[in-house]
């Protein structure tokens, strides 16, 4: 494929009348595994270089390191949250934050989560099992882990209707559709932002003069661990992320998932049968129709050479993570939505020092959330077929998901 005909394929990913099928253009884009689009950026697809760019310590997600405009996750002069940040000034504030959150690989802390978990999800299903329709997203998926990220945190949960439209306009902000790339969208974004701090830099004061709470804020303002203690802008640039995070991904796992079983009725028979399945099943989701598509915001901080293409210091790198996933070059029949495979090294969660915080939640609310959900639901069937879909091309995820019991 030509430098022209890659770029005007990942053109057409990011039009949203792709939103509900993009697999057969990323099938197109990974024929140039490392495209060179019109405005300089590079796009990534193919399983084998995205994985060697998230291990590669000259790939930037620090935006000053970036010569070209477009999405990035901190303003110039801000304090970037560690998503934005490289080592080892991310490993300082992401090893902080670790400390009261449960480290990747042995979630132990998360595990402790899960009578609160169980709780939550019973409440939500006990008011939408007699509804003869129900919005997945609205009643179910997005309240869900809403309700979770507020209690870590100590955000009260009656403030959402005040957050939920900025982090909307935050997350709108790293779209990167040139066709929505309005500037009155980057000003909302950016004022959206500025609320975000204020309300969580608000939060983070009244917890001042008050005795320690078992929330994040509060043991992140008191913490006097090897690392000390991180200033109040890293405070509150840490509680941003994690709000957002914890927010805008999770609700699409567990969209997709409902989506993905609705159309695998034999996976889905199975799951009742075996409900262990639900580990490897939400493996599989994570591969087969993952959250995070897209990451847009890394940066070449030197001239870096991937399959045989040069690129320059300063260029925007765009890693398809989806794409990846279904690269047939390392996942035997990648198209299959296929619970069973044995080796599933998927990139739903990125890879390298980035490697998803939060992945072991994230896992414990979709395992939780898909079992009792098909638990309790009599012959649920889908209103439409593909559903609505959210503007992101980066968070992929339907808007809506109606679904009928019979
Ligand atoms: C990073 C996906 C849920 C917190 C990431 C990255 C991906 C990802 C792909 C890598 C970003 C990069 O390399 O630039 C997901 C998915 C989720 C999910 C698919 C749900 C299914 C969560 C939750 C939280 C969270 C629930 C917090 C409670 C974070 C943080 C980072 C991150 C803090 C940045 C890590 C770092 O820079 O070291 N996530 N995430 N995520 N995620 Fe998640």
């Amino acid at each position: 494929m030509t430098v022209t005909q890659a770029s005007s394929t990942f053109q057409r990913i990011l039009d949203h009348s792709s939103r509900a099928d993009p697999y057969p253009l990323y099938a197109e884009l990974r024929r140039t595994p490392v495209a060179r689009q019109e405005d300089g950026g590079y796009v990534v697809s193919t399983y084998r270089e995205i994985t060697a760019l998230l291990h590669n310590p000259h790939l930037s997600s620090d935006a000053h390191n970036l010569d070209q405009p477009g999405p990035t996750l901190a303003m110039r002069g801000d304090t970037p949250a560690f998503i934005g940040l490289d080592p080892p000034q991310h490993d300082r504030l992401r090893r902080m934050a670790m400390r009261h959150f449960g480290p990747p690989h042995s979630p132990r802390l998360v595990n402790d989560l899960r009578p609160d978990l169980n709780a939550i999800v019973t409440r939500l299903i006990d008011n939408l099992v007699s509804k003869d329709e129900i919005d997945i997203v609205d009643d179910f998926a997005y309240p869900f882990p809403v309700t979770v990220i507020c209690h870590l945190l100590g955000v009260p949960r009656e403030d959402e209707p005040r957050f939920h439209g900025w982090v909307e306009a935050i997350v709108a902000m790293l779209d990167v559709d040139p066709a929505t790339g309005s500037e009155e969208r980057v000003r909302e974004g950016v004022q959206a932002r500025e609320s975000l701090r204020e309300y969580l830099a608000g939060l983070l004061e009244s917890r001042r003069g008050r005795p320690a709470g078992d929330d994040l804020l509060s043991r992140l303002a008191n913490d006097d661990g090897p690392d000390g203690r991180m200033t109040d802008e890293e405070i509150v640039s840490t509680a941003n992320l994690l709000l957002i995070a914890g927010h805008e991904t999770t609700v699409n796992l567990i969209t997709n998932g409902v989506l993905t079983l609705l159309r695998h009725p034999d996976v889905l028979e199975r799951l009742r049968r075996e409900p262990e399945m639900i580990i490897r099943t939400v493996e599989e989701l994570l591969r087969y129709e993952p959250p995070v598509h897209l990451i847009p915001w890394r940066a070449a901080y030197s001239d870096l050479t991937v399959a045989d293409t040069v690129i320059p210091k300063g260029s925007r790198i765009t890693l398809v993570l989806a794409s990846g996933n279904r690269d047939p070059a390392y996942f035997r029949d990648p198209d299959r939505f296929d619970p069973d495979r044995r080796e599933n090294q998927h990139l739903g969660f990125g890879a390298g020092v980035h490697l998803c915080f939060g992945a072991p939640l994230a896992r414990l609310e979709a395992q939780i959330a898909l079992n009792e959900l098909f638990h309790n639901l009599e012959s649920p069937r889908l209103v439409a077929d593909p559903p609505p879909y959210r503007q992101s091309a980066v968070l992929r995820g339907p808007r809506h998901l109606l679904v009928r019991q019979e």
